[in-house]
């Protein structure tokens, strides 16, 4: 068994714990990401399944540590060789936060110190050519507590592989997948993003319609560690290949007034697999009419932050308003930095939760 930490944006912390309960694994959340216990195979698990989480980690060392002589001997103690080949790549990137210890450039230097000295010792070697597989060390100072930890994910989560081009000002792939666990919409009920961009709601949304695995199409550094048996790896991949059912997505669209933004999101739309069950088309939201009944609006309009932008986002949010209000037994559910949503529109959200996208400071409204 082994120890995993599961990151996760500021304010995700519970959305990350319950999808590893649904995945089986008891997990306890912190600031900062969920701690859960797990073998190998439960370490890939929450790689493949996690929608909301940043990155998987394997906790090797915690402690408190004010000191470089204490992060030094706290990382020296770690048994590297049980993970770590002998042309094992170790870079190190650290993070620090509220410490005694805040330069990051030096707890790498030291971290890197500390484990090149115990390799030493067991490879009776000098030199080390990091060839080899890729063994990310992340040191993660928060409070004077360190916390020593290879990173199993490699890339972010937030990478699924569907994504190629950014476009303006797209929402992470992890916040989408929490707003449309967040939002009452549930797979049965149509969705409808009218301010789509690139398409990272209706993904994220037609993902958990469909049971797709959001890391099924990428791989991920663990993969290539030698704790992880090959085979019970593989079945992991190949029973998440056979949950992945197309056909059940329906009642998922949305529009955009960009046509530039259309394109690429229907570009996504397909290397997401998700062919043609999603319609998407241009048109303002002022144009739009006839959704379904019992339709949940799910977006993320601009926040009008640039100067000269601010009054057409507030006309935005006035026709999106409209649009829930002539939509019956609709939902509308906006993700938003800009403060004065609720004034615009003349309504307070039946909820309101504070959420970051990036660093930007948001609130998630539902009506
Ligand atoms: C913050 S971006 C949405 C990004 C999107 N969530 C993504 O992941 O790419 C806001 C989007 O609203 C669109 N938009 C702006 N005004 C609009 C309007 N009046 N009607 C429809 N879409 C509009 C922009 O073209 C832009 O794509």
């Amino acid at each position: 068994m082994y120890t995993w930490w599961a990151t996760a944006a500021f304010g995700l912390e519970g959305q990350v714990r319950r999808e590893l309960q649904a995945l089986g694994l008891a997990g306890q959340a912190e600031t900062g990401g969920v701690r859960f216990s797990g073998s190998a195979q439960d370490g890939l698990l929450a790689n493949l399944w996690l929608r909301t989480a940043d990155r998987v980690l394997l906790l090797l060392a915690e402690q408190q540590v004010t000191t470089f002589d204490a992060l030094f001997e706290l990382v020296k103690g770690i048994p590297w060789e049980e993970h770590l080949e002998r042309d094992a790549a170790f870079p190190i990137a650290a993070q620090c936060a509220r410490s005694q210890l805040m330069s990051p450039r030096d707890c790498q230097t030291i971290s890197k110190k500390a484990i090149v000295e115990r390799l030493k010792k067991t490879y009776r070697a000098d030199w080390f050519p990091e060839t080899g597989a890729q063994y990310q060390v992340r040191v993660i100072l928060h409070n004077d507590v360190a916390k020593i930890c290879l990173d199993a994910s490699g890339e972010a989560l937030n990478r699924r592989g569907y994504r190629t081009w950014t476009g303006e000002a797209p929402l992470r792939e992890t916040l989408a997948a929490a707003l449309v666990d967040l939002s009452p919409w549930a797979p049965g009920l149509p969705l409808y993003d009218p301010c789509c961009g690139t398409g990272t709601l209706l993904v994220e949304a037609a993902f958990r319609m469909a049971g797709r695995a959001p890391g099924l199409k990428r791989t991920f550094a663990m993969e290539r560690w030698r704790l992880l048996d090959t085979q019970e790896a593989l079945e992991l991949r190949v029973q998440a290949q056979s949950r992945f059912n197309v056909a059940a997505i329906k009642d998922i669209a949305g529009s955009d007034v960009d046509q530039e933004a259309l394109t690429l999101c229907k570009r996504h739309l397909q290397q997401a697999g998700l062919g043609n069950r999603i319609a998407v088309s241009q048109a303002g939201v002022r144009a739009l009419s006839g959704l379904k009944e019992g339709t949940v609006i799910l977006t993320n309009p601009p926040y009008g932050e640039r100067m000269g932008e601010r009054k057409q986002a507030e006309q935005v949010y006035r026709d999106l308003f409209a649009l829930h209000l002539a939509t019956p037994k609709s939902r509308l559910c906006v993700i938003t930095a800009h403060p004065g949503f609720e004034r615009v529109v003349g309504r307070k959200a039946a909820r309101r939760r504070r959420l970051y996208n990036g660093r930007l400071e948001c609130d998630f409204l539902t009506y």
